[in-house]
């Protein structure tokens, strides 16, 4: 088989991102009806009907009493840190995560204190809690990557001990669980995306899931500038509400998960297959402590590839394949953190290795069919490790 690095015509005609939006042709029909009845009851937000009902629904699936649904995941997290008073001192934060989980801290007045990762999970380990929480800590936040839940039961022990909160970062866990448990259901509280890209999704969104009455009150007045009543403001708000038409469209999509999970283990599952025995490519498990939403599938390229990970990228972008080295470089090495100085000893060396292997392939496939999807992305995979010389020498022409 011929690359398209090497001339041949693409082997996607279309484009096929990692972040594929979700949308079944009955999800999008059930939207445009809730549509309609939204601009019937001309209640476009606020805590509208639409809102409450997928509060409720949110919550239930996760086995936990609230969910508090807000325009997005990043203000979930702020408005988060706010009610539960995290405003200064530092924060052991994952450096495997998107940025936002970092950032947040710092808009809340809280450093950031970078932790490693274990190569199994991907996520926070729980050891890097004994090595980096000073005295000026306040928090810990580690994130389910990929939906893999981190080690909580753990996470939530060590911190307890030194007297630190926990806030966690499920963006990528809803439906997901650890040996049962889903996220919102481990004490701690939890926040969720909603984001376009995500297994479900209210174009943007995001939600905390708590158990804690006192918690969610105190988030809700913080979503809407404060007003904890008509011309009662209490508390330093913020607008972080999420629309009647976000909410629509997550109702909408809901009867299509059960299905949706299904095709996503299928996809798993038929990569996993497909993949098994190319050398030097090892695939990232995600289901070896609990169940998975199976959004993201990644794969690890080691030396006995015959490629390296950033040739590899490159072959597959070319292909149409629009592959992804989340969350390459690592919080640490991004240029807003890097640059400073209490960033510059951080050495995080699991990290670095993962973030330099990884590849995030597409899930869902646009206009085709997802086994041709996941067969042709495959081929390219086995081409490119028979041709990897040639590959490497084809990148590093073009990079030198
Ligand atoms: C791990 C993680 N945390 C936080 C976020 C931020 O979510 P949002 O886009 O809903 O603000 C994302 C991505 O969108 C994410 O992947």
């Amino acid at each position: 088989m011929e690359l398209a690095i090497f001339g041949a015509a693409p082997m996607f005609a279309k484009p096929q991102p990692v972040g594929f939006p979700l949308v079944e042709p009955d999800t999008e029909r059930r939207f445009h009806r809730l549509v309609d009845e939204v601009f019937r009851r001309n209640y476009l937000t606020n805590d509208g009907p639409l809102v409450r009902l997928l509060e409720e629904e949110v919550a239930s699936r996760h086995g936990c009493a609230h969910a508090v649904f807000m325009a997005n995941a990043t203000l979930a997290q702020l408005i988060l840190m706010k009610a539960l008073g995290l405003e200064s001192g530092s924060a052991v934060v994952g450096a495997n995560t998107f940025v936002s989980t970092a950032h947040v801290c710092e808009w809340s007045g809280l450093t950031p204190v970078f932790a490693d990762l274990e190569p199994e999970t991907l996520n926070l380990d729980p050891r890097e809690i004994v090595r980096l929480a000073g005295p000026d800590a306040k928090a810990v936040i580690p994130t389910h990557v990929f939906g893999v839940m981190a080690d909580l039961p753990e996470i939530i022990r060590l911190a307890r001990e030194r007297g630190l909160q926990v806030v966690v970062d499920a963006a990528h866990a809803f439906d997901c669980d650890r040996a049962g448990v889903r996220a919102g259901g481990f004490g701690v509280p939890e926040f969720i995306s909603f984001h376009a890209t995500k297994f479900f999704s209210t174009f943007e969104g995001g939600a905390v899931l708590t158990d804690d009455d006192a918690l969610a009150r105190a988030m809700r007045d913080l979503r809407n500038f404060g007003f904890a009543g008509e011309d009662d403001v209490r508390s330093l708000g913020i607008n972080a509400k999420g629309s009647e038409i976000s909410a629509a469209f997550g109702i909408a999509s809901l009867p299509a998960l059960a299905e949706r999970r299904e095709r996503l283990r299928g996809i798993y599952g038929r990569y996993n297959r497909e993949l098994a025995g190319i050398p030097g490519l090892r695939t990232h498990r995600l289901d070896r402590h609990g169940g998975n939403n199976h959004r993201y599938y990644a794969v690890f390229v080691d030396p006995g590839f015959g490629a390296s990970r950033d040739a590899v990228v490159e072959a597959l972008r070319r292909e149409n394949v629009l592959a992804r080295r989340y969350f390459y470089p690592g919080c640490h090495r991004m240029r807003h953190y890097r640059g400073r100085d209490r960033y510059r000893g951080v050495r995080l060396p699991a990290t670095d290795k993962a973030l330099g292997s990884i590849i995030a392939l597409p899930t869902w496939f646009n206009g085709i069919d997802w086994r041709d999807g996941v067969s042709g992305v495959s081929r390219l995979l086995k081409t490119i490790h028979e041709r990897g010389a040639e590959v490497e020498r084809h990148y590093r022409g073009k990079a030198d």
